[in-house]
């Protein structure tokens, strides 16, 4: 089953053909950030008018490195939620366009889903498992029993640990999007330069939930040092710092919820996910299975839309063309499944 994916949700621009759920056939993804640069931030409205520029010639190019005529395709999904409503809107509503004329099968789908289905495009996953989705808009622990069926168990009280690299990176002037530009200068740093106090989540109902504006505040406190340049506050120690406590503060509760539940296999997704300090934490804990994507499809990407949706396609599921994109997702704490 060839089956078209279309993500717009954001400032990536992307389509991709997935056959079966697996296999790649092409997955382009154009993104708008050379676009988003001069604003250090994406601007919803100048996100959806280049959404509405490029998505066609994406789609006929992702159909022509598929070497497929849109007749040959046996469905059509695009990411329905969450996301910029202006950008979602504008894949949505091609998607559905493009199924209502050629007769095909449609679906809607959940993006954080669809981050956490990444490694299925390139391996296979053994249900159940702890996912951890971390990217510039979430930051999700939960437990996944099927591809549609997922329990949140944590999530963060206020930033998203993606928006916190992004935030500390602008305040420093470190380059935009911040999360891989902190990372590569956090390389070369001292992650003891600095130490930042975690947050006090540890009583009820916060056992898995993480908070970020504590810490990115914290950080931006060390501003006048840094301009003044007095040692140890250089860009290499503040971003090895920071990537530090960000990523342990995650860490520390996904190591919980691992115990709680005795889950041991552990699957990343989400643009955060592309961290070597992440990665390199959780491929040498002992004990566990961790699954992460590889590095070009931890962001944003049509290859994990079309892959998932095979999956609804193949039990017969589809969405009418009456759907409509979503903002956000009234889920966080009991299920994410739609
Ligand atoms: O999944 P994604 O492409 O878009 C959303 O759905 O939000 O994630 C983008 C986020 C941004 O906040 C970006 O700074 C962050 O992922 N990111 C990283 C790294 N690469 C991208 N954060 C930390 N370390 C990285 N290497
Ligand atoms: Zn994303």
């Amino acid at each position: 089953m060839f089956v078209l994916g279309i993500e717009s949700s954001c400032d990536e621009c992307s389509a991709s053909v997935v056959e079966d759920g697996r296999k790649i056939h092409s997955n382009i993804v154009m993104t708008q950030i050379p676009l988003h640069r001069q604003y250090q931030g994406v601007v919803p409205e100048v996100a959806s008018r280049i959404h509405t520029q490029w998505i066609s010639g994406i789609v006929r190019q992702s159909l022509n490195e598929a070497g497929l005529a849109p007749a040959d395709l046996d469905g059509i999904a695009a990411t329905c939620q969450p996301g910029l409503i202006g950008s979602l809107a504008v894949g949505l509503s091609f998607a559905k366009a493009m199924a209502f004329s050629l007769h095909k099968p449609f679906k809607g789908i959940n993006h954080m889903l669809a981050h956490l289905y990444a490694p299925q495009l390139e391996a296979e996953i053994e249900y159940p498992f702890i996912g951890l989705l971390v990217s510039g808009g979430h930051t999700i622990i939960c437990r996944a029993d099927a591809f549609d069926t997922i329990t949140v168990l944590g999530t963060t009280i206020d930033d998203a640990i993606g928006e916190a690299f992004d935030k500390v990176a602008k305040h420093y002037n470190f380059g935009y999007p911040g999360g891989n530009v902190i990372d590569q200068l956090a390389e070369k740093g001292d992650d003891q330069a600095f130490v930042f106090p975690p947050p006090s989540l540890h009583k009820g109902d916060h056992r898995y939930d993480v908070s970020y504006s504590g810490l990115k505040t914290a950080v931006i406190h060390h501003l006048d040092n840094y301009r003044t340049g007095s040692a140890p506050a250089t860009p290499e120690n503040i971003a090895a710092s920071f990537r530090k406590s960000a990523v342990d503060i995650l860490l520390s509760r996904l190591y919980r919820a691992i115990d709680d539940t005795g889950i041991t296999r552990v699957v990343a997704g989400g643009g955060v996910a592309a961290n070597s300090y992440l990665r390199r934490q959780l491929a040498s804990r002992p004990g566990l299975d961790v699954h992460f994507p590889s590095l070009g499809l931890c962001g944003d990407n049509g290859a994990m839309v079309a892959g998932l949706a095979y999956h609804y396609f193949s039990r017969g599921e589809t969405d009418s063309f009456s759907l409509a994109p979503q903002s956000r997702v009234p889920v966080y704490k009991r299920s994410l499944a739609q």
